[in-house]
């Protein structure tokens, strides 16, 4: 007989405890299904724990982690935790740590898409990060296992744009004509699961820019941005092409952002 997951709808409908009343308020509010953990043959799960016997420098800071959170009192706690990325532990505690006993999903998005559903959508659209492809994993931008998930808190964009520059040093700057629309995130442009328009960028036109360039306009036929009629230059193609302002991340020459 197939091993059948514990985890299954109703543990997640009737798992009574408030943390779950609230997590589940969440879930829906965020649009998401929640699905199962990672599956282990024969193993049952034994709670997070355990794991502290054999791996205090993880559990030791496991408490603020996102994911830490969805932990719930009572005897559903046991089901969640630590198992719910590594899948039931019996058999590798047993074992005391025996190889192939337990999930370790490494740089593999798939135990990230049982509850992520949405996110196997992005990574397959036409312009994304190289996860599909192995040659990078969810967590060089995520931590599982201490603090917010999205890597030095998503509430401080400034320290978000850091995540991205250890591997883009060159749209960091230091410019001499920063562009400040940097400061508020590069995820205010960039879409960085995944996007239907080159660069992973959230719109392929003027869109993009005019979300913060916003201008009333007064006049027909004249299209006002930054104080000067834009008609007959946004007829040549976007903001960014066509030599007009191609340095979007800061420039050393031009307060235009020319290039
Ligand atoms: C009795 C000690 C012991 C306990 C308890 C224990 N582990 Fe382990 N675990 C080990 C040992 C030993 C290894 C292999 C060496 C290493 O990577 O530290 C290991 C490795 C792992 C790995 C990496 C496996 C791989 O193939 O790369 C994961 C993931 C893991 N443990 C998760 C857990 C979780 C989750 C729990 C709690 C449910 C847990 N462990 C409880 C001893 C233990
Ligand atoms: C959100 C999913 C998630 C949760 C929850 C989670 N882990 Fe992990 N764990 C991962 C991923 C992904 C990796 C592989 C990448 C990495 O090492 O960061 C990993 C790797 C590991 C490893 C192998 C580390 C190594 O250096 O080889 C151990 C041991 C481990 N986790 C234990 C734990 C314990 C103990 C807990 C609970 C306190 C836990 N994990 C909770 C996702 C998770
Ligand atoms: C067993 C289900 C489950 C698994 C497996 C899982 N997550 Fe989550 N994750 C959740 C839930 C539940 C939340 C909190 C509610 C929400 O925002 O959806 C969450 C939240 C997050 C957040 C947002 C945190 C925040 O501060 O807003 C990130 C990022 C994240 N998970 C990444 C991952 C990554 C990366 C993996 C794989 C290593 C993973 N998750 C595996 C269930 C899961
Ligand atoms: C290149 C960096 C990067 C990679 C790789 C990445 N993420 Fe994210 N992720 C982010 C950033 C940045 C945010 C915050 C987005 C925002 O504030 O608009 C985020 C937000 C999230 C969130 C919470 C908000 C939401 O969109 O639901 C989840 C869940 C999540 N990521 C899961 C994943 C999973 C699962 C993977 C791997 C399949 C993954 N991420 C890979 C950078 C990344
Ligand atoms: C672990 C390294 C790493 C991190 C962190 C990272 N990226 Fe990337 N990024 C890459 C790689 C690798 C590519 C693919 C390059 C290629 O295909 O030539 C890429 C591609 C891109 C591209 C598209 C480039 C193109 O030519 O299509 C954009 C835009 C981008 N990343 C933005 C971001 C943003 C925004 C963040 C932070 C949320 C981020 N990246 C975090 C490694 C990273
Ligand atoms: C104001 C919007 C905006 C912001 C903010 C922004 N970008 Fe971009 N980014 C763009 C546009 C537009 C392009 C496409 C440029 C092109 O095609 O020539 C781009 C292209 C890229 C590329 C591809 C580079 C190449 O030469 O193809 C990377 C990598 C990138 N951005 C990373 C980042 C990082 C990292 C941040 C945050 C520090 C960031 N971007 C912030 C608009 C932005
Ligand atoms: C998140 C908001 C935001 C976004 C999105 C944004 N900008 Fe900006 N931009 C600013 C701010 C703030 C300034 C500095 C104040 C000002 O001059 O309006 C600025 C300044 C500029 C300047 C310099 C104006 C000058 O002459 O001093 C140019 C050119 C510019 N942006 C072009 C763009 C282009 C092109 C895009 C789209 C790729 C874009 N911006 C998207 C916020 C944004």
């Amino acid at each position: 007989m197939s091993y059948k997951p514990r985890w299954n709808k109703n543990t997640f409908i009737f798992g009574g405890a408030a943390a779950w009343a609230l997590l589940l308020v969440g879930c829906v509010m965020a649009d998401r299904t929640m699905v199962a953990p990672p599956t282990v043959a024969g193993a049952t799960f034994v709670g997070s724990e355990k794991c502290s016997q054999c791996h205090d420098g993880i559990t030791s800071k496991f408490h603020d982690a996102s994911h830490a959170k969805m932990m719930a009192p009572g005897d559903n706690a046991k089901d969640i935790g630590c198992e719910s990325c590594h899948g039931p532990a019996s058999l590798h505690v047993k074992s005391g740590g025996g190889a192939g006993t337990i999930s370790n999903p490494k740089n593999s998005p798939e135990t990230c898409f049982q509850c992520h559903l949405d996110k196997r959508g992005e990574f397959n659209l036409p312009s994304t990060h190289p996860v599909m492809a192995g040659k990078m994993g969810c967590s060089d931008c995520h931590n599982a296992h201490t603090g917010d998930a999205v890597l030095e808190g998503s509430t401080n964009m400034d320290t978000t744009n850091s995540s991205c520059l250890k591997c883009h040093t060159s749209q960091g700057g230091p410019y001499v004509f920063e562009h400040e629309a940097s400061r508020e995130g590069c995820v205010v442009c960039h879409s960085p699961h995944g996007s239907v328009n080159a660069k992973m960028l959230k719109a392929r036109n003027a869109n993009l820019c005019i979300q913060c360039h916003f201008q009333q306009q007064t006049a027909p036929g004249v299209i006002m941005i930054g104080g000067r009629d834009h008609a007959s230059f946004l007829s040549r193609g976007t903001c960014w092409s066509g030599g007009c302002h191609e340095a979007v991340h800061g420039s050393h020459v031009s307060s235009s952002l020319r290039f």
